[in-house]
């Protein structure tokens, strides 16, 4: 159940990735050329509420995700992620306080220690975060081992990653995930390199949990079928920004940015009888080194008008709870 209080709240976020260019030229140029993965966005997740994070590959959703935990230095925003301000941690504070918030990776092959047994995997951020003793941390484990679906949880204890399927292998990553009771999990693509029929299993697993610890889950993919399955909420991200952020119910019905439109058009509609309007992306994202002046979208946008160049990309409120960036569709 969504609840009212905000677990995770972010507020112009910025990530520039520094350019390395030779020494003599940086000292003819006034800004030091950077990459602007994230430039400045702003949002917050419920308890028991999934924000997805859609986009194209390059859009930033990856670099989001690993800022807001800190495994990369934000350049800039706040953060706050269970009434933590976790920009001002320091190192060992920033440790205590990763048991509340956790990130599991596209691929559970490079998520797990190959030598480690999975039981022991699992076990390890236990004894990171000191909790328990040795008999209660293996009880816990088995339990939750359960609760994944990898039974009989102890024939599965002494196992090795390589004796897992890839579905089994990120249940695993899951199980690892929620050991310390976290109160926040990103999941970054945690799904793609899946098979579709094991994807749905995961997908359900994802739900069971997140229902059941009351978690905050920011949800990051490309895939906007997956986000309509597991989220609350989507935000659509292009170079760098939020372009448009609604209920999911809301963003499918009245999709208001183009750009949303055009993704949405890359959805394959499950009645082939049905007509929709659909609109091909034209040409490549642009650089996030060199970026259009204005609208960043506005060099595909097949609704660009002269003034897109002019315009920011703020967020505007458009219906109650819906806001887009783009104020020429409404
Ligand atoms: N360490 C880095 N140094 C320089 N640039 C980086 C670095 N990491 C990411 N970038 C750049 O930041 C931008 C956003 O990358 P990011 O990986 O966050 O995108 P993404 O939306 O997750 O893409 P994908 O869907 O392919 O995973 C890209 O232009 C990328 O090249
Ligand atoms: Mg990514």
């Amino acid at each position: 159940m969504v609840n009212d209080s905000n677990v995770v709240v972010v507020k112009n976020l910025k990530k520039y990735f520094l350019l390395k260019i030779p020494w003599l030229e940086s000292f003819s140029l006034k800004e030091k050329p950077s990459v602007k993965a994230v430039d400045g966005l702003s949002f917050s997740i419920k308890k028991g509420e999934a924000l997805g994070l859609v986009g194209e590959s390059g859009s930033g959703k990856t670099t989001v995700g690993r800022s807001i935990i800190r495994l990369i230095e934000p350049t800039n925003g706040e953060i706050v992620i269970n009434d933590e301000d976790i920009m001002s941690l320091k190192k060992e504070k920033l440790r205590k306080a990763r048991r509340n918030f956790q990130i599991i990776f596209q691929d559970p092959i490079a998520s797990l220690n190959p030598y480690m047994s999975i039981g022991k995997s699992v076990m390890h951020p236990l004894e990171i975060h000191d909790i328990g003793n040795r008999k209660q941390r293996k009880e816990m484990v088995l339990e939750l081992f359960e609760k994944v679906n990898l039974i009989p949880a102890e024939g599965f204890f002494n196992r090795y990653p390589k004796q897992l399927s890839g579905g089994q292998r990120q249940r695993v990553v899951i199980a690892r995930a929620i050991i310390t009771n976290p109160k926040f999990i990103v999941s970054d693509e945690a799904t793609a390199m899946l098979d579709v029929s094991v994807r749905s299993q995961v997908l359900k697993l994802m739900i069971k949990i997140k229902e059941e610890y009351n978690l905050a889950f920011l949800f990051i993919t490309h895939d906007l079928a997956s986000a309509k399955y597991i989220c609350e909420k989507i935000a659509v991200m292009y170079l760098g920004k939020i372009v448009e952020i609604a209920d999911k119910t809301e963003l499918f019905d009245h999709p208001l940015h183009p750009y949303t439109r055009i993704l949405m058009g890359a959805i394959p509609i499950p009645d082939p009888t049905l007509k929709r309007e659909k609109i091909i992306p034209a040409g490549e994202i642009p650089s996030p080194t060199n970026m259009p002046s204005g609208c960043r979208f506005r060099t595909r946008c097949p609704y660009a008008k002269k003034e897109c160049g002019d315009i920011d990309m703020s967020l505007m409120e458009i219906e109650k709870g819906h806001l887009s960036a783009c104020p020429f569709i409404r």
